[in-house]
Formats: C-alpha cells, sequence, structure tokens
C-alpha cells in the first residue's frame, strides 16, 4: 500500500511515514520569475536532496536535524510506489515549525535591498549609509520574514519574531541559523560559490528546535559564482541563470503562461544545478541515490 499524501508544495510531496515520520519527496520542478514552468529540470530533486543530506553532517554539531534517512532501503513499504522517489526523498522526523521563514542575509539583495534603497533600513533596522547593490553586509543578520499561506512572506524585524514564537525560541532561531549560515558560507566560498542570502526553516523536536526543510540549497539560496561578484550590480544566479537569460531573450511577459523551455535550456540548467552539488561538496553527483533511475 502506498504512503498517505499530506501535502504537495511548489517543489516538494510530503508522505506520512508513520511513528511521527514523512516522507519528503523533492521533485524535478522549477519556478523562476515566481512562475512554475511545466518542464522538470532531470536530477534537480536530486540535487535538492543530496544538497540537505550534506548539510545535515556538516551542521551536525551546530544544531540538531529532522533528517533521519535518505538511503531508499530505509524507507517504510510503500515508498517505493512513489515514483522517483530514490535520491529525492528524505525520511525525516516531524516536527512543530515556527511560523517564521528563517533568513540569513550576508550580502544586500533582493527585498533587503529594496527596503533599503527606500528608507536606509533592513528589516527595520538601520544599516550604514552609502551601501550598494549586492554588497557585503558588515556582518550577517537573522532576517526573519512571516511564512504566508496566502500571498507573499512579510520581512520582519526580530522583535516581531519574538512576538510571534517567544523570547527563548526567537534567540535559539537566530543562534543557529547565524552559525549555520556562517560555516555553509564559507565552505562554498572557499569553492567559489557565495551564498548571498538563506532560508532556513525550524521545528521543534522532542522540546528541541531542529533545522528542517530543506538545507542552504540554490532553491532555498540566492548562489552567486564568486568571480562575478561585483557590489552595485546584481550577479548571475548560480543554477537559474539560463533559464532567466532565455526567458528575457523572448520578450514574454512573465505574467501570462510560460513559454516552453527548449532542451539546451533544460540541460544547461541541469548542469549548473549538479556542478552547485559537486562544488560545495567536493562530492560526486553521480555516487547519490537513484543515479540513472
Ligand atoms: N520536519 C518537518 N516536519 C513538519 N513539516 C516540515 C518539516 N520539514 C519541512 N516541513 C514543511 O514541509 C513543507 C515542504 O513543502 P514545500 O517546500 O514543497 O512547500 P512550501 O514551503 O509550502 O512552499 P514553497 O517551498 O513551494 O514556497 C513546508 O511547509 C515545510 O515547512
Ligand atoms: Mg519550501
Amino acid at each position: 500500500m502506498s504512503l498517505p499524501h499530506i501535502y504537495s508544495g511548489k517543489v516538494r510531496d510530503v508522505y506520512d511515514a508513520g511513528h511521527g515520520l514523512l516522507l519528503m519527496v523533492a521533485s524535478d520542478r522549477i519556478s523562476a520569475f515566481d512562475v512554475v514552468f511545466a518542464e522538470p529540470i532531470p536530477d534537480k530533486g536530486r540535487v535538492l536532496t543530496a544538497m540537505t543530506a550534506f548539510w545535515a553532517d556538516e551542521l551536525a554539531d551546530v544544531a540538531p536535524s529532522h533528517l533521519v534517512a535518505t538511503d531508499p532501503a530505509q524507507f517504510p513499504d510503500g515508498a517505493s510506489e512513489i515514483p522517483g522517489v530514490a535520491g529525492r526523498g528524505m525520511l525525516v522526523r516531524k516536527a512543530e515549525m515556527l511560523p517564521l521563514e528563517c533568513i540569513v542575509r550576508g550580502y544586500l539583495s533582493g527585498s533587503a535591498w529594496k527596503e533599503y534603497r527606500s528608507t536606509g533600513t533592513m528589516h527595520g533596522t538601520p544599516l550604514p549609509s552609502g551601501l550598494r547593490e549586492s554588497e557585503r553586509l558588515p556582518e550577517p543578520v537573522f532576517t526573519p520574514s512571516t511564512k504566508a499561506t496566502v500571498g507573499h512572506d512579510e520581512n520582519i524585524g526580530f522583535d516581531d519574531a519574538v512576538k510571534l514564537v517567544g523570547a527563548e525560541k526567537a534567540d535559539r532561531a537566530r543562534e543557529i541559523c547565524l552559525a549555520a549560515y556562517a560555516r555553509g558560507a564559507a565552505r562554498a566560498l572557499e569553492r567559489g560559490i557565495v551564498i548571498a542570502d538563506t532560508k532556513f526553516e525550524l521545528g521543534e523536536i522532542d522540546g528541541e528546535l531542529a533545522i528542517c526543510d530543506e538545507v542552504m540549497t540554490p532553491d532555498s539560496s540566492r548562489f552567486w559564482p564568486a568571480e562575478a561578484w561585483e557590489p552595485g550590480s546584481v550577479p548571475p544566479s548560480f543554477d537559474k541563470q539560463p533559464v532567466r537569460d532565455w526567458a528575457e531573450s523572448t520578450g514574454w511577459d512573465k505574467a501570462s503562461a510560460a513559454p516552453p523551455l527548449p532542451s539546451e535550456v533544460i540541460s544547461a540548467t541541469r548542469g549548473r544545478y549538479v556542478a552547485a552539488y559537486e562544488r560545495v561538496t567536493s562530492r560526486s553527483f553521480g555516487d547519490w541515490w537513484g543515479a540513472g533511475s
């Protein structure tokens, strides 16, 4: 019998694995400009899962992780009926999720840059004047947002996070996320990738805050090629740039249905995801579960 399906987000499908466990399966769906494209990027789900598993190991001394297993042999009966589960599936402990997107920003970009440009603040807190777009911040900052069920997440200040989850959990979340980002960003930079910002999702397991969801993947973070980073400009996205460049070249208005991705854009994008994994982890993607399946 197949596992009960609980939820599907834009990218992941979640199943109940019993015994307080969930099976989270990352699909190959890709979004850019807030639109999910019809064509999958082969192996993208495996890259996201492999990278999350890598960070769970690397960060074991920073905080507990929800991850239990990525080896398909350890998945419960019924999991094998889910297409592509090998390499894409993660058996995790079910957590009481914090109602926060735990963002850490090391560089000034995206919605934080927009806010800074208009008010000189980031999530309500003043920053030094004269910073340029994409500039490295004096130090990484924990900048949470709400987790909107409909519409866009809202950037909030640390005080607002305290109101949502209490001082103790907000403090611990900040401590975990800053330590995890510092470790990850340093590792990635050694390998030529800037992690400009990233979003963690934390949850409580057995009374302790654990790092859940996906961890420092290209989907939950801004990955930039280090050699292309220059303050005052917007660096190319390490992973999605082929899709973005192609979409710009078609004159598509980004509001109507997305035009079909050409096969060369699909294969270039797949290559970027795999390269991001192999560079950051120094592991060979061919060794990950589900190769060739
Ligand atoms: N250990 C866990 N226990 C319970 N829920 C979890 C755990 N880890 C992650 N989640 C939740 O599972 C869901 C994963 O689904 P997914 O990432 O596809 O969708 P989403 O985050 O709702 O939407 P999207 O990422 O597309 O914006 C998220 O809601 C996430 O908060
Ligand atoms: Mg998500």
